[in-house]
């Protein structure tokens, strides 16, 4: 028998109601992930990555379809599932330390003293070198800095899977390339499995396994899907010559801008 994939995702529709008009936005979206994958969502702005992504966090239900994790429905959000949006979703009245404090105690407030806690809220703030701002209210930190904290404040759930909305989308480009390298770090060491949204093409060569590409929409569906046989640990630099690399990055570019070109909406 074959083994289940981890994630699935099968036969997803997804349709928004307004008065009278209907939009189809997702049409019979099938896929699968494998346990410690690492897979980007790539297609041009509206064509439906967040709603996708939101339908695999349990925060809008499909239409039709399913999706599955570890063979269980997904119908609500919870914590196997770490978010990770692209505006920093920080509550800005608590510290950095409270922030991921408050989702450490949802989480493991039964099966953890308050003491362990604690150091599990430490633990995942140095994983993402945010130790030393620990007192600092968001307001008091950089853009960089907080994705960095909701990154912690994410896997201090220990999630199954997780779900990053372009997450390095509204930074610089040398603060992306750390946090970049930070996350590939991280799932090399922990071995989370990982879906994220981009719109970037070389994010997506650098950090995945496989990069799902969507058609536009309305009614948009998985067009293509590459694979990134790169070997890890990965090094953008050496990469940025590497005929594989640069292989795979014009197959995305052909893909969103010769077969899938962006029209704007009318
Ligand atoms: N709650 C909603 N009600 C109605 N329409 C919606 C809703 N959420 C999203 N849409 C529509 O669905 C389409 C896809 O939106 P979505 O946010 O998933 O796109 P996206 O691919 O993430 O875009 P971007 O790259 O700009 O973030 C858009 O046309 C949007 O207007
Ligand atoms: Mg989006």
């Amino acid at each position: 028998m074959q083994a289940k994939p981890f994630l699935s995702i099968e036969g997803v529709d997804m349709t928004f109601k307004r008065g009278a008009a209907t939009t189809q936005v997702l049409k019979g979206i099938d896929l699968t992930v494998d346990k410690g994958e690492y897979i980007s969502i790539i297609g041009h702005s509206g064509c439906g990555k967040s709603t996708l992504l939101n339908i695999v966090a349990g925060l809008t239900k499909a239409t039709t379809g399913v999706v599955l994790l570890e063979d269980k429905v997904v119908d609500q959000p919870g914590p196997d599932r770490g978010v990770v949006f692209q505006n920093h979703s920080l509550l800005p009245w608590l510290t950095v330390y409270e922030n991921v404090a408050l989702a450490v105690d949802k989480v493991f407030g039964k099966a953890k003293s308050a003491p362990e806690r604690r150091e599990w809220v430490m633990r995942n703030l140095e994983l993402v070198h945010m130790g030393h701002a620990r007192d600092k209210r968001p307001s008091e930190i950089s853009g960089g800095m907080k994705q960095r904290v909701g990154i912690a404040r994410a896997l201090a759930m220990e999630p199954k899977i997780l779900l990053l909305d372009e997450p390095f989308g509204a930074l610089d480009a040398l603060t992306r390339a750390h946090l970049q390298d930070q996350v590939m770090q991280i799932q090399a060491d922990l071995g989370t499995t990982v879906m994220m949204i981009t719109h970037d093409v070389d994010e997506a060569v650098l950090l995945s396994d496989r990069i799902v590409m969507l058609t536009n929409g309305p009614s948009a569906n998985i067009g293509e899907i590459l694979a990134v046989p790169l070997a890890r640990p990965r090094d953008r630099i050496k990469l940025a010559t590497d005929p594989i690399y640069l292989k795979c990055r014009q197959a995305v570019l052909r893909f969103l801008y010769e077969r899938n070109r962006f029209v704007e909406a009318a």
